[in-house]
């Protein structure tokens, strides 16, 4: 299996559902966000894995209140995600609670979002670059009991130098000649790979290739695969 995970970002839970079963045979971890999470809920996901047999990724990016976030990472433990988000800028009480709450699953901590450009971020009133405060916003997360880390590709290197024990995980992926959209800090999935990431997010760049039918999609991930071959 690939080192991918899909982000299912769509409304449509039918679509959500074809994208698994079209890449299922060389992808086995789908990303569930908000946008389809906040549509279609629990019982969404119950039909996606009552249809498919795959592993769960739920980034819900938690940030709350320690209490709070317990009881919502309680709520949704019956799912049994693998993987399940908060964000590592909640602090070490409220990664605790999670993790408490999650003792089957790995809480997964999202350090800065891809999405930010170094001037963005200091304009918001951070004095530290987006690298020191990954280091350590992680090395905090994974002290409290966090799993895994998620981070941009560009931070990567660094951030495993450290030594956390942790498993490391990189949005903010493309492939030449993709849309950057959003992103900000891209890299390929191969030097996203190279630089220490164990699992890659992709989403646009795969699913953006669905026509009605599977075959682009599926040139795409093959793509990716003879990338990282
Ligand atoms: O379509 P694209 O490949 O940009 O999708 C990236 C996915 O990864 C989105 O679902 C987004 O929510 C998620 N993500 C991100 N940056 C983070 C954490 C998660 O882009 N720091």
């Amino acid at each position: 299996m690939l080192p991918v995970i899909l982000a299912l970002d769509t409304k449509d839970l039918d679509l959500a559902s074809k994208w698994i079963k079209s890449s299922a045979d060389q992808i086995d971890h789908f990303k569930v966000g908000l946008e389809f999470y906040l549509l279609h809920g629990f019982e969404g996901i119950k039909k996606l894995q009552q249809a498919a047999d795959f592993k769960l990724f739920l980034d819900l990016k938690l940030y709350d209140i320690p209490n709070t976030v317990k009881g919502a990472v309680e709520s949704v433990s019956v799912l049994n995600p693998k993987f399940l988000t908060v964000h590592a800028s909640g602090g070490p009480k409220m990664i605790q609670s999670a993790s408490k709450a999650l003792p089957n699953g790995l809480i997964t901590a999202v350090t800065v979002l891809t999405s930010f450009s170094e001037d963005e971020f200091s304009k918001l009133g951070n004095s530290q670059s987006i690298q020191q405060t990954t280091n350590n916003w992680a090395s905090s997360a994974v002290d409290a009991g966090a799993k895994a880390l998620v981070c941009s590709p560009f931070e990567v290197s660094q951030l495993r130098s450290l030594g956390l024990k942790s498993i490391f995980i990189t949005p903010g992926v493309r492939v030449e000649g993709d849309e950057l959209s959003d992103q900000v800090r891209v890299m390929t999935p191969k030097n996203a790979i190279s630089a220490g990431a164990d699992f890659v997010v992709i989403g646009r760049s795969i699913t953006g290739q669905w026509d009605g039918s599977d075959l682009k999609m599926r040139k795409k991930i093959e793509l990716i695969s003879n990338s990282l071959d």
